[in-house]
């Protein structure tokens, strides 16, 4: 039984780490931040819910499992116990005696060595798992550099050379966006807008029904705001992997430094994605997980990138696969992507990409969006 978990309706990705304060923001710890944390404490706000996710995707059950029915109309009633709640408190104090015991400490056992998006892990070998087909699964750990065939250089070159080159590339320097954004849960599309400004300044606003969600990454720091509804903080401070992450798309907005903004590229193998081939490389931004992007072999063009971000137990991969490439003013610019995550998935297409448009620095500050607005 897999029920996919939402735990927010516009499928936010609640990652983060700092609280908003009105001028910088403050460290704010998982155990200052809620009421009732009994294991999870030291860590980040935004690496805890990542934590969330993660226990939700080993497990394939949905937050409520773990939390009382109420907590699902209440952010509350999270730190409600329930029976779930104190068995998993139990596992996560069992998967850390086993790492220390017997794997020197090393983050080999996860929730999901055993449970493999169960309930209950699975006693007897699977014969229909045996014999099935293969699965494939994503490299979280750096692959052997290939020897044959381009290198992660020339698969670069090639790209920035499709999405118009080296020149077109450096004259577009900023635009604004819109388009529509539907999270897994969402019946309708809602209205988005992006404000991109190089080198490396994004933000995007959801105009949920609700309020305005939004994240930032304003050249240093990243953000997530969303409603009260949606969030269990009005603003949650990106950290780790995935203040890298955000970082990451707001450089991949304007590509013609993404060689050097990131490190230790390599070119991996060739595999498919969608039925077309594509070509993996490999790069890191802090040396301890790989990016992987996946570069379609014949147009050159990024359709695949999967990134990972640390959660209290595991690593939370981050996968986005860009699709309907179109022309503006002679850059390729993707329109259309999808970004699942291990307690959700949305999908955004634009329908207009304004370049070189005027962005007031104002769109890359700090706002909590006021209760119960929709601005
Ligand atoms: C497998 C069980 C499990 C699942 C599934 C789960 N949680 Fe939790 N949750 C916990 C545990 C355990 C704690 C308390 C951690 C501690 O004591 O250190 C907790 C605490 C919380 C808290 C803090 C509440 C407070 O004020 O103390 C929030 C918020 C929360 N969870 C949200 C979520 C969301 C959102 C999801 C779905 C994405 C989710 N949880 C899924 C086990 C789970
Ligand atoms: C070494 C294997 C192993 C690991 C690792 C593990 N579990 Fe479990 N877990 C089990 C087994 C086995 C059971 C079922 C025990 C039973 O049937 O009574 C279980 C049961 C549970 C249950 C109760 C399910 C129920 O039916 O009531 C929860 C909740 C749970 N685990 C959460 C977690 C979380 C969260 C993690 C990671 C922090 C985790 N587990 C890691 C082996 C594991």
């Amino acid at each position: 039984m897999i029920r996919v978990t939402i735990c927010c309706t516009i499928g936010l990705v609640v990652t983060g780490a700092l609280l908003y304060s009105q001028t910088r923001p403050t460290n704010l710890t998982a155990e200052k931040a809620f009421k009732n944390i009994q294991i999870l404490k030291g860590i980040p706000v935004d690496e805890f819910m990542t934590t969330m996710g993660f226990f939700s995707a080993s497990l394939g059950e949905n937050c409520t499992y773990c939390h009382v029915a109420e907590s699902g109309g209440s952010w509350e009633r999270y730190a409600d116990d329930n029976e779930h709640k104190q068995t998993a408190r139990k596992m996560l104090v069992m998967v850390s005696a086993i790492n220390k015991t017997y794997f020197g400490g090393r983050r080999v056992m996860t929730c999901y060595s055993c449970h493999r998006g169960g309930e209950r892990p699975i006693v007897t070998p699977s014969l229909a798992d045996l014999y099935g087909p293969p699965k494939t699964e994503e490299p979280d750990e750096f692959v052997e550099p290939r020897e044959k065939g381009l290198t992660a250089e020339q698969i670069l070159d090639k790209y920035l050379d499709a999405l118009g080159g080296p020149q077109k590339l450096a004259s577009l320097t900023s635009f604004a966006a819109k388009g529509g954004y539907q999270g897994f849960s969402d019946v309708d599309k809602q209205p988005l807008e992006i404000f991109a400004k190089a080198p490396g300044q994004r933000t995007i606003i959801v105009h949920t029904l609700n309020g305005d969600a939004t994240t930032t990454y304003d050249g240093r720091a990243a953000w997530s705001s969303a409603p009260a509804t949606d969030s269990p903080m009005p603003l949650i401070e990106l950290t780790g992997g995935d203040l890298e992450g955000a970082r990451l798309d707001a450089e991949l907005a304007f590509p013609s430094r993404i060689k050097q903004a990131l490190k230790q590229w390599r070119a991996g193998y060739s595999t498919r994605v969608d039925g077309r081939e594509v070509q993996v490389v490999q790069a890191t931004s802090d040396g301890r997980y790989p990016i992987n992007f996946y570069f379609d072999s014949k147009s050159g063009l990024l359709v695949r990138l999967v990134r990972y971000a640390d959660s209290a137990v595991g690593l939370n991969p981050t996968q986005i696969d860009y699709s309907d490439y179109r022309d503006v003013a002679g850059v390729k610019m993707p329109f259309k992507w999808t970004v699942t995550w291990l307690d959700g998935r949305s999908t955004t297409e634009l329908s207009e990409i304004q370049p070189n448009a005027p962005i007031d620095a104002a769109k890359f500050a700090r706002r909590i969006p006021p209760a119960g607005s929709k601005q």
